[in-house]
């Protein structure tokens, strides 16, 4: 992988974010998915790269941009191959609403190392490194939290696991508060909190729970580089999607999913902030620009970098505009 992508990447990000960004607290999560996601198809036409979407923003039937099999970049003869994953507003009632935690995020890797995964639910389990190796999706969550707890050298009761707050979970709530552990409800933005479990200053040891297989993908792309891991198990809400994910691929779309089935190789991972969150401040807009904040990996290297950005929309290519304006 050509590591100078890993900035091409944060401009592919960058451009997504600021745009959405423009439309937060509008209470239209349609309006600002699609403004990011066209900045980001726009981006990406500027890179020279044969990319192909694997993870994207569905089937080609259902969405016009970035969807599930689109060609992006340059494509010369000589553009580098590559897969993508993309969530150009992972967060979409976050930034509608003006919560935190909303991003813009990308993978990238080599061809067919990235999970073909249908837009279906993963369990999931995230961690960061200290605790790598110690989990196991098919224990239960009381079994993972205590292998956790002793390999950070702490009680269970001092840990603090990310769980979506939805109904399917209620079961697992009722677990994780019997073990003892500290619990972070979450609205939305799984991609964020799974980055928060691999990230030592964050306030998060665990991601435990059902989320997005294709954020799924994203985020264990992001623990590659971090160093932590993650495990997914896909859950099929009818039997079209469980066929679905045998056509993407999958021989056994029950199996539990370790890190090289879902991102392996050398990947690259970026994100920026769309609203204020737990280890990226959103866009800011100032007169005449705007500033962003980004982080991006590499799992070669294992380089984690923050980038600040100055945007100056009277210049560059940067220009995001409102619908009607
Ligand atoms: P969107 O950006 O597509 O709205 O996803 C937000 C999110 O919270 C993800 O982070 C998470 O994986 C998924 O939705 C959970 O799905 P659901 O809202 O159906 O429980």
């Amino acid at each position: 992988m050509l590591r100078h992508l890993a900035m091409e990447m944060v401009r592919v990000t960058e451009a997504a974010a600021v745009a959405a960004a423009r439309l937060m607290g509008r209470g239209d999560e349609k309006a600002a998915d699609r403004a990011a996601v066209e900045a980001m198809r726009a981006e990406f036409n500027h890179i020279d790269i044969d990319g192909r979407i694997v993870i994207g923003e569905g089937e080609r039937d259902e969405a016009p941009m970035l969807f599930i099999g689109e060609e992006v970049g340059l494509r010369g003869e000589r553009s580098f191959p590559t897969d993508i994953a993309v969530d150009p507003l992972e967060g979409t009632t976050i930034c509608a609403s003006g919560g935190s935690n909303a991003l813009a995020v990308v993978a990238l890797a080599d061809r067919d190392c990235l999970l073909h995964a249908p837009d279906t639910y993963m369990r999931k389990i995230a961690v960061g490194r200290e605790s790598a190796g110690a989990i196991d999706l098919l224990k239960s969550p009381t079994e993972n939290l205590y292998r956790v707890a002793a390999r950070k050298d702490m009680p269970v009761s001092d840990l603090t696991v990310c769980i979506l707050n939805r109904p399917r979970h209620t079961d697992l709530i009722d677990e994780v508060r019997k073990a003892g552990a500290r619990i972070r409800l979450i609205r939305d933005g799984d991609v964020s909190a799974a980055l928060a479990a691999a990230v030592p200053e964050s306030n998060v040891d665990v991601l435990m729970g059902i989320g997005g297989a294709p954020e799924g993908v994203l985020a264990a792309a992001a623990l590659r580089a971090l160093g932590g891991e993650m495990q997914g198990q896909l859950i099929f809400r009818n039997d079209a999607e469980r066929e679905r994910a045998k056509a993407m691929g999958l021989d056994d779309p029950g199996r539990v999913l370790m890190p090289q089935d879902l991102a392996r190789g050398d990947v690259i991972f970026a994100a920026t902030g769309v609203t204020d969150g737990d280890f990226l401040k959103g866009v800011r807009f100032k007169p005449g620009g705007a500033v962003s904040n980004s982080v991006v990996m590499r799992s070669a290297s294992g380089t984690v970098r923050y980038v600040t950005a100055n945007h100056d929309f009277t210049r560059g290519r940067m220009i995001p505009r409102i619908d009607g304006e």
